[in-house]
């Protein structure tokens, strides 16, 4: 599988259960990469979009242990073994949701803000985990007064450990 965030300088993703940047050029990547396939995430992170509704022109897989909730136009899986096995499919958050499937992602693609804002949420420090190497690196990219990068991690071969 592969993982899909956005995150700040200190690998914040988010607060109060929204974003921390607006950053339209990343929205457009995030769509173009995750359009017609299957997108894996928590329940706080559906809450998270526009009225709660989940993505068009997606599969949206949501993990919930929660057994009344089944909105529509949604796979409601319930616990980590009934998550369907699908290697195309990308990881989408949040933070719940990258901690229990980054040991499964062979590829994670980051948009690294170059500035930091208060977070509650994170993703694990790819540069920190011996597992992970950065394998592309972007030009910056200045958007709302900010600068970003598109970067690539892969998985770390296992002979290469
Ligand atoms: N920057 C980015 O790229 C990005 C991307 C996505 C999200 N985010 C941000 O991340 C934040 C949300 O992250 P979060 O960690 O609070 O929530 P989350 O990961 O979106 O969802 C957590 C929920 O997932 C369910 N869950 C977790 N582990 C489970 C398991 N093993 N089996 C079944 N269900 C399980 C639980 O739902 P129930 O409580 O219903 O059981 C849990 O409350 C928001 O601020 C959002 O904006 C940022």
């Amino acid at each position: 599988m592969k993982l899909i965030a956005a995150v700040s300088a200190d690998w914040g993703i988010g607060k109060d259960n929204q974003l921390l940047f607006s950053l339209p050029t990343d929205m457009k990547f995030f769509r173009t990469m995750t359009k017609g396939a299957a997108i894996i995430m928590g329940r706080r992170t559906l809450e998270s979009f526009p009225g709660g509704k989940p993505l068009k022109g997606r599969e949206n897989i949501v993990l919930s242990r929660d057994p009344s909730f089944c909105p529509e136009g949604v796979t409601v899986v319930r616990t980590l073994k009934d998550l369907p096995e699908r290697p195309d499919a990308f990881v989408i958050g949040g933070e719940a949701i990258y901690r229990l499937l980054l040991d499964r992602c062979d590829t994670a693609y980051i948009t690294k803000v170059d500035a930091v804002a208060p977070a509650d949420r994170f993703l694990p420090d790819l540069d920190a985990l011996p597992d992970w190497e950065l394998a592309e690196q972007g030009e910056p990219i200045e958007e709302n007064g900010l600068t970003f990068r598109f970067l690539t991690y892969r998985r770390r071969q296992e002979e290469a450990l």
